[in-house]
């Protein structure tokens, strides 16, 4: 987690953005709610009557409602308003009105106290056909008995009542309720497009957010790898190290939207719908109930799907791994018939990684099921007990649409939440391998002062070297010394697995010695930058590697050439031919993995890359192996033209004699240890095992 937090903190202000347009977004989506509401209870249900006074009453209305004030009352409430005469106009409600009676027109408002209950009583005795020439006492006792039932919600009943009251004087209602209900449907309208645009804005934003982050955290992976040494490599397969670049940081990428959404989104909604819901404590207990059947559920889901995550992420690797060994080694086994044990490894991690996938995803299909049920169970819920409470009035019905619109937010919030513990535990397997890449110790480090190396070439000498490749038990190579003398051409031979190239990956330091030391110009090599060290070195490896893109590129490598070095570097490595047979010549495409051109090409072509600039040591890892006779000669002797002209130091692991025969210095390896030192002649007469391999390939009269 701390990882994403680090990866987030530049995009803090963004953040903070984010979170606003989300509050936004939560404000307008909770306001709608109460519009519908608004729109039900006082559109339809009320007629569009929002006020608890009526802004005119006919004065025969007004003489009735009068009755049940007290006298004092009575001269308060005409205070309050205004007496206006047959025939003269008045303007309610956007309605021009010529009166045909006397009206009083509302004007003050700390009257409307004192008209409540003169005008509920009223009401209920219009509503009930009580005349109200009777003892007005006795009428007040019959009507007191039904307004028990009411519990002092006096509010719907005044409304209706107003309602009549405006008719009586030819205001037509009809008006003002289509107004109201157009008002507040144009009002719902621009809310709801506030919050499309909110929600635009907040996605948007977080979307690119993430997808910035995984972004650079590709290339943080990458330039990691990058740094890596043959050692960190082995810790990894390269197959999870394309997972984890692919797979595992896109699974970060959906996790940190997530965040910015859900995460962010749930909380913020969640409260807010919650002291919503609380405005009708009569039935928020629901809820509770709601919430408490999801969170148990959840709970009990994520426990049993955690522990399958990792397991799934890890058979990915799996797969990835053998699906690319098949890949490479396509032509091998067909050759071999060996189709189906490859079939088999492969179904064997592919059911059981579907028997993962499919427990995971069956325990996150369960929540859709549950989640319905509980949304369908408590809408039911909320309109059975919200019913009664419309009854004795306590609640409209658009206060019950609301409510049950303010519940279902605050279920889907909690849902959202415990979704994530699902999510979360998921992405946190990727963040932690995406961690250990990033975390890896590189064990090849630059000084944090490097010594310089100086410009022209100097001796390279192993000091009594012994390696171990990490992990292993036994050591590779024991107590090597040699001295390359600038001008010098050495050459190491010896049967597979004796060294060879082991020896030659010290010098690039693409290992550490484990004792003894390598020296370069009279400086450990340990104490120059890696940097300086490889722009001495020209280094071709065992296996010629070629990149995709063309001929130019693989020899450049990302370095300026002149077209001079590129020609010379051509010659050398006697790649002219190759070039001229291509049909686009030097910027013939090379197809991956350099499956376009021959074992002997990629060789040459790889060789022609050690040599396209000038460097002081090259070192060549068995590349002359493919060529033919005729080719090793040339090659080997426009070598020898360059070495004395530059005073470049070479070194040539080889197999065949006849390669390395006019070498300087040949030095006959066996089990990591030197047996045998001298020039060809000298080894001939002196070391058995170089007399084997020599007796083996040439001819008496070469030998001679
Ligand atoms: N990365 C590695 N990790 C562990 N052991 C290794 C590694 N690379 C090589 N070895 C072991 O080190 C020994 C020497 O290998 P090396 O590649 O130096 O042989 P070589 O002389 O170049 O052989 P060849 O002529 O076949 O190229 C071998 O026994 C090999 O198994
Ligand atoms: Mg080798």
């Amino acid at each position: 987690m701390k990882l994403i937090f680090k990866y987030l903190k530049p995009y803090a202000l963004i953040v903070v953005a984010i979170i606003l347009f989300t509050i936004l977004q939560v404000q307008t989506e909770l306001s709608l709610p109460e519009y519908m509401s608004k729109i039900v209870s006082n559109g339809i249900q009320y007629g569009g009557i929002e006020e608890k006074v009526p802004t005119v009453i006919s004065a025969d209305d007004m003489n009735d409602i009068l009755l049940f004030a007290s006298e004092s009352d009575k001269n308060k409430i005409l205070q309050g308003f205004e007496l206006i005469g047959k025939g003269s106009t008045i303007n309610i409600d956007k309605q021009e009105l010529i009166l045909d009676k006397d009206v009083y027109l509302y004007k003050s408002d700390e009257i409307s106290d004192l008209l409540e209950m003169p005008l509920v009583y009223t009401y209920l005795a219009r509503a009930n056909n009580i005349s109200l020439s009777d003892d007005i006492n006795n009428i007040k006792k019959t009507l007191d008995e039904k307004l028990v039932s009411l519990q002092d919600n006096h509010e719907s009943l005044i409304r209706v009542f107003i309602k009549d009251l405006y008719t009586n004087i030819g205001i037509k209602t009809d008006n003002i309720q289509n107004s109201y209900i157009l008002r507040t449907g144009l009002v719902m309208l621009l809310i709801a497009a506030i919050g499309v645009v909110v929600q635009l804005c907040g996605t948007y934003l977080s979307s690119k957010t993430a997808a910035k982050i995984a972004a650079t955290m590709r290339k943080d992976v990458f330039e990691k790898v990058e740094s890596f040494s043959s050692s960190e490599f082995s810790k990894f397969s390269t197959s999870s190290l394309i997972t984890r670049t692919g797979n595992d940081v896109t699974k970060i990428q959906q996790l940190i939207q997530m965040m910015l959404r859900m995460m962010l989104m749930a909380p913020i909604m969640g409260t807010s719908a919650v002291a919503r819901v609380l405005r009708y404590p009569n039935i928020s207990w629901l809820l509770i109930v709601a919430i408490g059947i999801m969170v148990v559920t959840m709970i009990v889901l994520v426990i049993f799907a955690i522990p399958k995550f990792e397991v799934v992420q890890k058979l990915t690797d799996r797969i990835n791994s053998i699906m690319r060994e098949f890949l490479d080694g396509m032509l091998v086994i067909r050759a071999f018939n060996s189709q189906e044990v490859e079939e088999e490894k492969f179904d064997d991690v592919n059911s059981e990684f579907k028997r993962t996938e499919l427990f995971v995803s069956n325990l996150m299909n369960i929540i859709g099921p549950i989640m319905t049920f509980v949304m369908n169970g408590l809408t039911v819920a909320i309109t059975w007990f919200a019913a009664k409470q419309i009854d004795i009035d306590a609640m409209t019905i658009g206060d019950m649409m609301a409510f049950s619109q303010y519940a279902m937010h605050v279920v889907m919030s909690f849902m959202f939440v415990t979704m994530l513990f699902f999510m979360i535990p998921r992405s946190l397997v990727s963040v932690r391998r995406i961690k250990e890449i990033l975390d890896t110790e590189n064990t090849i480090v630059d000084k944090d002062n490097p010594e310089l190396l100086p410009e022209e070439n100097g001796e390279l000498v192993f000091d009594n070297v012994s390696f171990k490749y990490p992990g292993a038990q036994e050591s590779v190579l024991e107590n090597i010394n040699f001295i390359a003398k600038p001008g010098q051409t050495l050459a190491f031979i010896g049967s597979t697995g004796s060294g060879k190239s082991t020896i030659i990956k010290l010098i690039p330091r693409l290992f550490d010695v484990t004792s003894g030391s390598i020296s370069y110009c009279g400086k450990d090599i340990r104490d120059v930058s890696q940097k300086q060290l490889h722009d001495k070195i020209g280094y071709a490896s065992q296996q010629a590697l070629l990149f995709t893109g063309d001929i130019k590129s693989n020899i450049e490598f990302g370095r300026e050439l002149s077209k001079q070095e590129l020609d010379e570097a051509i010659r050398i490595s006697q790649s002219e031919n190759i070039i001229l047979e291509k049909q686009d010549g030097i910027n013939e495409q090379i197809s991956q993995g350099g499956t376009n051109v021959s074992g002997g090409q990629k060789q040459r072509l790889s060789i022609a890359r050690a040599l396209a600039q000038k460097k002081n040591i090259y070192i060549f890892d068995d590349c002359f192996s493919a060529l033919d006779y005729e080719t090793d000669k040339k090659l080997r002797k426009s070598l020898n033209e360059l070495i004395e002209k530059t005073k470049a130091t070479v070194i040539i692991v080889a197999q065949r004699i006849a390669t390395i025969k006019n070498a300087d210095k040949i030095f006959v390896l066996d089990e990591g240890k030197i047996v045998g030192e001298g020039s060809h002649s000298e080894l001939l007469k002196n070391c058995d095992v170089y007399k084997q391999i020599a007796y083996s390939q040439l001819s008496k009269e070469e030998l001679a």
